[in-house]
């Protein structure tokens, strides 16, 4: 395996964290609409905080060897419209994931200090969350997409 193997295997190992943990929140955000008690709630928020690093450092790496791939490619340059597209994407997805993840914290936040049980699970119940956080999936698939297929590559 030589220089550009070894960062394209750990760019999709990257690419594998970010979506075990949207799968992880997938099952969170599920799970939590159907909490009937905030007790039921804690083993959720304490999965919730395996993800946020997961997909934190994969985000990091994906884009990081994302980059080091086009610059040390012979076939795609970092100005490639898909490359291009993909380092939007990123951003885009960064945000709306980002929105996602400060709901639920806040969510979590409430539940640990002091909040309603009805508030917590209102939240829970609430599309805002669920629905950042589809839009996030959605933005992601894009990603694996505009990666697969290389539109004007
Ligand atoms: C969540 C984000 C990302 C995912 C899921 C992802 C996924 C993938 C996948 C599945 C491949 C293999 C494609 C193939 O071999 O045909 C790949 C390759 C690659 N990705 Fe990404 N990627 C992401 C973000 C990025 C970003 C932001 C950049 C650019 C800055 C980038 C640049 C590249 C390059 C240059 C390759 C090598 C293509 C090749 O040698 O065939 N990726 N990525």
């Amino acid at each position: 395996m030589d220089f550009y193997d070894w960062m394209l295997a750990l760019h999709l190992l990257a690419a594998f964290a970010i979506a075990a943990s949207l799968v992880l929140f997938s099952v969170l955000v599920v799970a939590g609409r159907r909490m009937t008690t905030l007790e039921q709630t804690r083993p959720l928020f304490r999965l919730g905080r395996i993800g946020g690093p997961l997909i934190g450092v994969g985000m990091g790496l994906v884009l990081l060897l994302g980059i080091v791939l086009a610059i040390d490619s012979d076939d795609y340059q970092l100005w490639d419209a898909w490359v291009i597209i993909a380092m939007v994407l990123w951003a885009v997805s960064a945000f709306v994931g980002g929105r996602s993840g400060t709901y639920y914290t806040g969510v979590q936040e409430l539940a640990e200090k002091g909040g309603s049980e009805a508030e917590v699970l209102e939240r829970l119940r609430a599309p805002t969350g669920a629905r950042w956080h589809a839009a996030t999936i959605a933005v992601f698939l894009l990603l694996v997409l505009d990666m697969i297929f290389k539109p004007w590559a």
